[in-house]
């Protein structure tokens, strides 16, 4: 225990933030996404396959973040159906729950927990600013719950429960990364070191894999947009119908360019990240090929890259009594790991011990 403290001491004094550990503590990595659609390959080529490789170098946490599902009305069997699928679908796409632990945010009530403490040291103005909640509210102006507005201290709590060094994030969560820095910070200075203070980690740009909507390629692949967006587990017919459609422009010419040909472009990317190949090899395979060629080749790269892991995911679906073990098992290493920080924080906020 008293190990425990001093290396978290260090740990949130900088003194590992960065390059490599001093203790050779692995760090940790936390992230979930919200069942409250289908898995796309946007998510994918986005996150899923990043935190794959993670797995390997980094001591990972991932989350299917049911409780933020529900800041927006969802239907209770839709619900619960996706958040077991998108438990198969992280294994089928290579998450190792030897290697990780996975498991269901509302399985760990330490999260409400925490949430509340941590609601005590958010500001109201904070939350007021965020942009993320300044969109829904507009979008669902019909039913702004209070929940719908406390939504970042829950990810702050999801983050700090389990000590996280770096959270894999798309741009549009940096935010509330960085509001969760902030409680993190504000706590350890009105008490002493408690949280190790997160970064969010952002997949460079470079790096390819910022997947666009198909029918709009200046918005991203969103869940929210069916035609423009490829789901995991769609069947080629459907993935290759949607390819076709794909908007490009009308210089029918195979080039990177994302200014002036934002859908070749994104085309190309996709392809890239689905074969492997560069955006250089990318185009020379299609140059002097029209889009007629070029878009059900890419479809077909999509088929490809995602037919395993349909296959693998329609598999685990069916095995129900796997997928508990897997949850349960995961849960209760999570609960493990949560309840030493919310022991903590209870101790410091001055609540009796049990
Ligand atoms: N808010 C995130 C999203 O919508 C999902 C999320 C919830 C999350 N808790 C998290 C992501 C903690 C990273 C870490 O994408």
């Amino acid at each position: 225990r008293g190990k425990l403290i001093k290396l978290n001491r260090l740990r949130s004094a900088g003194a590992g933030q960065r390059g490599v550990s001093m203790e050779n503590k692995k760090k940790r990595i936390f992230s979930g996404i919200q069942p409250s659609g289908e898995l796309t390959l946007g998510s994918y080529m986005g996150a899923i396959k990043n935190w794959v490789a993670l797995q390997e170098e980094y001591d990972c946490v991932y989350c299917i973040v049911d409780m933020h599902a529900i800041t927006v009305r969802q239907v209770p069997g839709d619900l619960r159906r996706r958040a077991l699928e998108q438990l198969a679908q992280y294994l089928a796409c290579g998450l190792d729950p030897r290697k990780s632990i996975l498991f269901i945010q509302s399985h760990v009530p330490q999260h409400a927990e925490l949430s509340w403490v941590l609601s005590c040291y958010t500001q109201f103005g904070e939350l007021s600013r965020m942009t993320q909640f300044k969109q829904k509210s507009q979008q669902h102006a019909d039913n702004i719950t209070s929940g719908l507005f406390t939504y970042p201290v829950l990810m702050a709590a999801d983050i700090l429960l389990y000590q996280t060094d770096l959270v894999p994030v798309g741009e549009d969560q940096r935010q509330h990364v960085e509001l969760c820095r902030d409680i993190a910070q504000r706590f350890n200075g009105v008490y002493s070191d408690t949280f190790v203070l997160p970064e969010a980690f952002i997949q460079r740009v470079d790096q390819g894999a910022r997947v666009m909507s198909l029918g709009n390629p200046l918005n991203k692949m969103s869940k929210s947009d069916p035609e423009g967006c490829v789901n995991l587990m769609d069947s080629p017919e459907v993935i290759q119908r949607k390819f076709k459609r794909a908007v490009t422009d009308s210089e029918t010419c195979v080039r990177y360019d994302k200014e002036n040909k934002p859908g070749v472009s994104n085309l190309l990317t996709i392809y890239s990240a689905a074969t492997g190949k560069s955006l250089e090899e990318a185009q020379e395979i299609f140059a002097g090929q029209g889009y007629g060629v070029f878009k059900p080749a890419v479809g077909d790269a999509v088929i490809e890259l995602l037919r395993p892991i349909r296959e693998e995911a329609a598999r685990l679906i069916k095995d129900k009594a796997h997928l508990e073990s897997v949850y349960r098992e995961g849960a209760r290493r999570a609960g493990r790991v949560a309840q030493r920080t919310l022991d903590k924080v209870h101790r410091k906020v001055g609540f009796i011990a049990r």
